[in-house]
């Protein structure tokens, strides 16, 4: 059941696609403050309650027990005091014995999430500017309430089959023989490759929809020559379009008015990459028109796929907050130097990215009237992937586009998916990407992944390893890295094999994983979810932080911690242990309810699988379009007939029939007698 409760004077945001009437009743269970223009709730929290939700947000799976805030920010460095991250996903869910309630903000401004911070006892959400539609969601469990919210807010982005390979991207990759040096190393060492995605330095001075003629002199030409090897480009878009006369985006932008203005009427500029910017009002319906446009000389050229980025949209400065700055400087310097006039030093240059005073001096024109950008600030993500996604449809209706995007908001999930912004090559981000998988799922994010090794700081080879078992599991596998860093291409360190060896994996078990996502997105299920989902009863798996459950019936439990030769693991029921050290090579281990000493070498990491429930495997491949999904193997423990539906289907129909793309696959109880583990069966299945 969802109720929906209006305060102020809520904006469309295009999050949800059903639409209630307001109740006449007060809002039930919250205690209701005024504070200014602002609305808080709050809510006592019994000792044993845990909090799902709010999607991308630093420290655990279970929110409970620190202050968040949903203000999209360009956060490079963030850390477990991070407030904010890239996107505000204002989903909660309540969860404990005696309740189980499900809370939206419907609402594009600065929210505040005191969950248990200020008072352990005590959650305090605060909407700083009170215009904002509430929906309290009631259903009886927890993957109902996750069902209900998807349904309020609509089914998930569904990407391309070969968006589920391998990617490799590296921010430094500046022309065709570069990209192409990639792709060779890659094939020559038979690391399975999808995609190779192209950062900033493909563009002419880093404006977006231009290539640099001499290093990609005919990028048509090189992106059918990479399909040929089953490689898609997939560029990068930023938000900003840099104010330069004669370029033809600004020129266009300009003539249409498509940017967002200052209070006096002319556009705001800021600078990001390429130098000053001006941002496209993404709220207005015929900006994201011409803005979804400006995409097609790169569709064009036979691009399928882009990541859209900036979108906070980050400012590195204004003219404004630079002579600010600067002023604040001289005035220090009048004075006595000493530590307290240096640190307000340090300050005045140091706000002026990102700075508050400019945000409140950008205005949309969502229906001809001005907003201030402050008050919709979480939406601007959110709207210039719906521009994109638009743009995608009218260019080509019968195929489905990769997209994923830094900053988003709830609705962004139908139109594209999201990479988890600028981590860190820290095993604190390794622990930290994994605990927002299923958050992100909740909130109806499926197609997501964090920078796999990490995007800043030097990666280690363990790590990169480590990072790359989880990314075996994550629907994004994308190695990712920024400039200046150490090579983090799986070829230049010296355990490539077992790297190659993890990404092989990936393509064995591609066409199940593929499936259970699909699945998962054509039902508005969760790819990922907490433990707590499938074992609400348990108290030990509704703490659990570290395991997730993938799909109908598997559980992952990757390494996180430096130098570990294995972990512990618990099993909520009877499961079977696949501790895989490649497509080829594993072992089955059936293991009981409870704890368990999992030993892993750095090459090996496992996936629990319920009992009779198969997990299906194909004999992987170096490209996700040379994979046989007919001829596979089925791993399952189990003690009767089985059965499981593998969702196939042409990897690119936008609507895919869930129906007519199942193929069942049977097996019989008595495959798994005799078998080498007892108990387990492993039997060829032919489709
Ligand atoms: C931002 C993005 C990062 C990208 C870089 C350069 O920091 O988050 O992924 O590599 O910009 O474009």
């Amino acid at each position: 059941m969802i109720k929906k409760y209006s305060f102020g004077r809520p904006m469309d945001t295009d999050a949800v696609v059903q639409s209630l009437p307001p109740e006449s009743e007060p809002l039930p269970y919250f205690t209701l403050t005024r504070t200014g223009q602002g609305v808080s709730l709050s809510l006592a929290l019994s000792p044993d309650e845990v909090l799902f939700g709010l999607g991308e947000s630093v420290r655990g799976i279970n929110k409970r027990g620190f202050r968040y805030r949903s203000w999209n920010s360009d956060v490079f460095n963030h850390t477990e005091s991070t407030e904010s991250l890239y996107a505000s996903h204002n989903f909660l869910v309540f969860f404990s014995p005696e309740r189980l309630l499900g809370l939206f903000l419907d609402d594009p401004g600065p929210v505040t999430w005191d969950l248990g911070y200020t008072r352990s006892d005590t959650a305090v959400i605060t909407s700083e500017f009170g215009d904002l539609d509430i929906y309290l969601l009631e259903e009886d469990s927890l993957p109902a309430l996750a069902r209900a919210f998807r349904r309020l807010t609509g089914r998930s982005y569904l990407p391309p089959r070969w968006a589920f390979g391998y990617i490799q991207s590296r921010w430094g990759y500046a022309s065709e023989q570069e990209v192409r040096a990639v792709v060779r190393e890659h094939r020559a060492r038979h690391i399975p490759l999808d995609a190779v995605c192209l950062d900033i330095d493909y563009m002419v001075d880093f404006k977006n929809f231009t290539w640099k003629p001499d290093a990609f002199p005919d990028l048509k030409a090189f992106s059918r020559d990479m399909k040929a090897e089953h490689i898609r480009l997939v560029p990068i878009i930023d938000a900003g379009i840099r104010t330069e006369e004669g370029y033809a985006p600004y020129d266009s932008g300009k003539a249409g008015g498509y940017f967002c203005r200052k209070e006096d009427g002319s556009d705001f500029t800021a600078a990001v990459w390429p130098g000053m910017c001006a941002f496209p009002d993404f709220l207005r319906d015929d900006a994201r028109a011409w803005f979804g446009d400006l995409y097609r000389p790169l569709l064009d050229a036979g691009i399928e796929g882009f990541w859209n980025d900036m979108n906070e949209p980050a400012l590195f400065y204004t003219d404004g907050t630079v002579s600010k700055a600067f002023r604040r400087a001289e005035e220090l310097q009048k004075g006595s130097v000493d530590y307290e006039a240096m640190w307000f030093l340090k300050d005045a240059f140091n706000s002026i990215a990102n700075n508050m005073d400019d945000y409140r001096s950008i205005y949309h024109f969502p229906d001809g009237k001005p907003v201030r950008h402050d008050r919709v600030h979480n939406l601007y993500g959110a709207f210039m992937t719906r521009a994109s996604a638009e743009g995608f449809r009218r260019y080509d209706p019968d195929r489905r586009f990769l997209l994923f995007s830094r900053s988003s908001f709830i609705g962004a999930h139908r139109n594209g998916g999201v990479w988890q912004g600028d981590n860190f090559s820290w095993w604190s981000h390794l622990k930290m990407a994994l605990q927002m998988l299923p958050n992100l799922n909740l909130c109806g994010f499926l197609y997501t992944g964090c920078d796999l090794g990490g995007f800043g700081c030097n990666v280690t080879e363990d790590l990169l390893e480590r990072f790359l078992q989880l990314g075996v599991f994550t629907p994004l596998m994308r190695n990712h890295s920024a400039l200046h860093t150490r090579d983090q291409e799986i070829y230049r360190f010296s355990t490539w094999e077992i790297m190659r060896d993890t990404v092989s994996v990936r393509y064995a078990l591609l066409p199940f994983l593929y499936s259970e996502f699909m699945k998962a997105a054509l039902m508005d299920g969760m790819y990922f979810r907490p433990l707590a989902f499938d074992y609400p009863e348990d108290p030990r798996a509704v703490r659990t932080e570290d395991q997730l459950m993938l799909g109908e019936c598997c559980m992952i439990a990757p390494v996180l911690e430096q130098n570990a030769s294995g972990r512990y693991v618990y099993l909520p029921e009877d499961m079977l242990m696949i501790r895989f050290r490649s497509a080829a090579d594993y072992d089955l281990v059936p293991l009981g309810r409870g704890d368990h000493r999992i030993d892993l070498k750095l090459n090996e990491f496992p996936l629990f699988v319920k009992k009779n429930h198969p997990v299906l495997l194909c004999a992987g491949g170096e490209s996700s379009a040379l994979l046989d999904d007919r001829r596979l193997t089925a791993v399952c423990r189990m003690d009767r007939d089985v059965a499981y539906d593998l969702y196939r289907d042409d990897g690119i129909s936008p609507s895919p029939d869930l129906e007519k793309s199942l193929s069942r696959v049977s097996i019989s109880a008595d495959a798994a007698s005799g078998s080498a583990v007892p108990g387990v069966a492993i039997s060829e299945v032919l489709l």
